[in-house]
């Protein structure tokens, strides 16, 4: 059986992800595709608890603390659902993954990228995936469309400055590996937004 695709999504919050990955899901399995959606930090008991605490506004922790968090939760990710289901052939769309540690805690809370791709190499068992679309949006759009009467977590709470140096961070990612990310302008309506990103995943189906 071949292997299922790995697809990851990412970008700063209120850019459309999670309604749009919907979007994806369903066009691949009206393509007879078996699909599983998946998200982190989370995707397994392990890692939904202890996403709990790292979006509590109580949770002090250091970047460094916070960064070993997020791959202990990927580990088990990984390991749980993640190479099982791309092994049985199922693809595996996922919202965020390695990029958004290192736009996040690298660029955006200035924990080294050397130590945050040290981590990428030795725990992740070196599941990289085939596709990351980014959803291209500056946070000062981004933040239009945040939901005024949302509360917010604890990274929500940070800064303008951090939120603009998580998104030039992507857009480094993005720029160092244009083979596998995929750039969406996300500014556009969602349905162009989807037909975007429909054009990029149907070339995995080749
Ligand atoms: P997400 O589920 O995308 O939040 P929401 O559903 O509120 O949009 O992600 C939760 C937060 O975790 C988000 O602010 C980004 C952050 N995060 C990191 O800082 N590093 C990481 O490696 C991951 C996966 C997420």
């Amino acid at each position: 059986m071949n292997k299922g695709k790995f697809i990851s999504f990412e970008g700063i919050e209120g850019v459309g992800k999670s309604t749009t990955i919907k979007k994806i899901q369903n066009y691949l399995q009206e393509k007879g595709i078996e699909v599983c959606c998946t998200r982190e930090p989370g995707g397994t008991e392990f890692g939904e608890s202890i996403r709990n605490i790292l979006l509590d506004n109580n949770t002090n922790i250091t970047a460094e603390s916070e960064s070993l968090l997020l791959f202990s939760i990927r580990n088990q990710h990984i390991n749980e659902i993640i190479i099982p289901n791309l092994d049985k052939g199922t693809w595996v769309l996922c919202d965020r993954y390695i990029d958004a540690s290192i736009a996040y805690q690298g660029y955006g809370k200035k924990v080294s990228l050397e130590k945050i791709n040290l981590l990428i190499e030795n725990f992740t068992e070196k599941i990289i995936p085939d596709l990351t679309i980014f959803f291209d949006l500056s946070y000062e759009l981004a933040m239009k469309r945040f939901p005024k009467t949302k509360s917010k977590d604890r990274f929500e709470n940070l800064s303008d400055k951090f939120f603009d140096d998580v998104y030039n961070g992507y857009l480094k990612i993005a720029s160092s590996n244009a083979n596998r990310v995929k750039k969406v302008d996300s500014k556009l309506p969602l349905e162009d937004v989807c037909t975007q990103i429909i054009n990029e995943v149907s070339k995995l189906l080749k």
